[in-house]
């Protein structure tokens, strides 16, 4: 596991500054549970969502409304116990055969042995853009909050209102940026065990089925709704702070933190997997 390697205290002050703002949830209102037969469930008036996986299958939902733009916070606890072959997912994804998605999916692992957090991006089709962390928690253990920020700038990923990685846009630079298609967000628990543990070496025990993670606190009230060929935000956007936001110094600070202790793999440092030169997005400096 990565070492322990504790955070700067100014830095942990900001974390509670940033805070975590509870929007009501109410999954019937939000989400649809579109597969799984019966195995997603929504309780608690609409507050927790679980998703349960046996052999036959796993089960997932998906948002009602569509995004163009926004921050994407949701709460999980994952499978806990032997999670191997497992993948929980919370992500999102635009419709087409160009389309774009913004991945953030959960790589289960035999008990005690620590969690993937694999993330990825897809932009007009192509994604291949995987980094992969250890989280400094146990995931299982209670709730924390997964988020995306997806603004015209950039996006970032957050664990716990902490920065583990943002994708610029570099538009300017010749590579895609996710800007025109609407999104929704996604949730799923599914079975993946010809990859996800160890590369597929440790398979699903299925004798600890069913397998259970849950949801809550979904909020997308800082998002822009898209619907009818036009989005929420289009008229002006300029006074909502995350339509701008991006990494301040002490948050890349943070950014640096996570990624020189818990990275567990980055694909552009892969240089043996892309043999003609890595991805544009790599090694572009852009200020
Ligand atoms: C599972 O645990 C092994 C052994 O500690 C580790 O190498 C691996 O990165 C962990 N996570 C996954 C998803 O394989
Ligand atoms: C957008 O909002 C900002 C801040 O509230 C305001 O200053 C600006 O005039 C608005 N622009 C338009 C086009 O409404």
């Amino acid at each position: 596991m990565a070492p322990n390697n504790s955070l700067p205290l100014t830095l942990l002050v900001s974390f509670f500054l940033v805070g975590t703002t509870f929007a009501a949830t109410n999954f019937y209102q939000q989400v649809d549970i579109t597969w799984g037969n019966g195995r997603g469930m929504i309780l608690n008036n609409g507050q927790l969502l679980t998703l349960s996986m046996d052999k036959t299958t796993g089960s997932g939902f998906q948002s009602k409304n569509q995004y163009l733009y926004g921050k994407f916070d949701m709460q999980l606890k994952l499978v806990p116990g032997n999670s191997a072959g497992t993948v929980t997912t919370f992500y999102l994804k635009s419709a087409g055969s160009t389309w774009d998605e913004i991945d953030i999916e959960f790589l289960g692992n035999l008990s005690g042995d620590p969690y993937i957090l694999h993330s990825n991006i897809y932009t007009q089709g192509k994604g291949d853009r995987e980094q992969q962390f250890y989280l400094w928690f146990d995931p299982t253990a209670d709730f924390h909050t997964y988020s995306v920020l997806w603004n015209p700038g950039n996006i970032i990923f957050y664990v716990d209102g902490r920065p583990i990685r943002e994708f610029k846009n570099l538009e300017g630079f010749g590579i895609p940026y996710p800007k025109s298609q609407p999104m929704r967000v996604y949730g799923s628990l599914w079975d993946a065990e010809d990859w996800a543990t160890r590369g597929g070496l440790v398979k699903t025990d299925w004798s600890q089925a069913p397998f259970t993670a849950s949801f809550r606190a979904f909020s997308d009230s800082n998002a822009c709704l898209y619907s009818n060929g036009a989005s929420s935000c289009s008229s002006n956007s300029s006074s909502n702070a995350w339509y701008s936001q991006q990494l301040d110094s002490s948050n890349q600070k943070v950014l640096k933190w996570v990624q020189q202790n818990y990275m567990v793999y980055d694909y552009c440092k892969d240089t043996k997997r892309f043999p003609q030169g890595l991805p544009p997005e790599c090694t572009v400096r852009s200020t």
